[in-house]
């Protein structure tokens, strides 16, 4: 029963209708005054920092920067180069266009870009290699500029490849692209992985499970971690200004990986091939944009 000054008593029936006492419904939002915008909540909740127009603004123009670069690196891959003509360049050209390399000396890593030949998985470091007709590389640029982050990767194919290896490249293609499919506002984390998992497991290759998308912005890796298997509707549910990577890694064979003894190169168990592609997206009101776009 209401009280007699027209508020609303601990054990009245909520006036938000829930048929619930207001004690146990509405009392303690009431009390905090305010409702936390979303923001705030997946700040608080999840350590995960929602973009504000401008930032994204600013990742679009790395983005496009990551983008330009791996379509220069494209032109370049031919037999006889090295994997260290592929750092140069991109060392230099992020350089000239007035970025900084994430990579280099990031947790260690000794030069600009990873580079991951075969049966490495990812996190290649270049050196003296020379790419031979059939290799597939994996280049994987990450770009800062003005402070904002854009990270993305492509498999290419070095001339005439087998038939095994456009199979597991095609189904890497295609893993991201039905993981970025799945997001808009609402479905979960939980998904992308679910219908990368499905897809790929289902075409005969495995899911690498130690690697991970990942938040980005102002920092390289930041909240949400996105793997890239699991179960329909887990994890944290999508919502607009949410900035993170897809970048799944799928093997020919076995999932299961080594890491070699430079503590960065990752290659698959059973030396079977592996490829993956990268790109770094935003939720919008209705699905996503891509913050470093290139046609699956
Ligand atoms: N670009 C990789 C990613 O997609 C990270 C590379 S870390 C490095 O998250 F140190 F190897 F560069
Ligand atoms: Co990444
Ligand atoms: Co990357």
């Amino acid at each position: 029963m209401a009280s007699d000054d027209g508020s609303v008593g601990r054990n009245d029936d909520c006036p938000c209708g829930s048929g619930l006492k207001f004690k146990r419904c509405c009392m303690n939002k009431a009390q905090q005054g305010v409702v936390p915008d979303v923001a705030e909540l997946y700040l608080r909740n999840y350590r995960i920092k929602l973009k504000t127009a401008q930032e994204i603004a600013g990742m679009k123009v790395a983005g496009r920067l990551v983008i330009d670069t791996l379509r220069k690196v494209e032109e370049l891959i031919k037999p006889g180069i090295t994997t260290n003509d592929i750092n140069r360049f991109v060392h230099d050209y992020t350089i000239k266009n007035g970025a900084v390399p994430a990579p280099l000396n990031y947790r260690g890593f000794p030069k600009s870009v990873c580079t991951s030949i075969n049966e490495v998985i990812c996190h290649g470091i270049p050196s003296d290699r020379r790419l031979i007709e059939g290799d597939i590389i994996n280049v994987d640029v990450t770009s800062i500029l003005n402070g904002y982050y854009a990270d993305a990767n492509m498999t290419f194919f070095v001339g005439k490849c087998s038939e095994e290896a456009h199979k597991i490249v095609n189904v890497a293609r295609e893993s991201l692209k039905r993981g970025l499919a799945m997001v808009k506002p609402d479905n979960t984390i939980g998904d992308i992985g679910w219908a990368i998992q499905e897809y790929a497991e289902g075409m005969g290759c495995s899911v690498v499970r130690e690697f991970i998308g990942h938040g980005i912005g102002k920092s390289f890796h930041e909240p949400p971690d996105v793997p890239h298997f699991g179960r329909r509707g887990s994890g944290v549910t999508l919502v607009p200004g949410m900035v993170f990577t897809v970048e799944p890694m799928i093997n020919i064979g076995k999932r299961f990986l080594r890491v070699l003894d430079d503590e960065w190169t990752a290659v698959t168990r059973d030396g079977s091939l592996s490829a993956q592609f990268e790109q770094t997206i935003v939720v919008t009101e209705n699905g996503y944009e891509s913050i470093t776009p290139y046609e699956l």
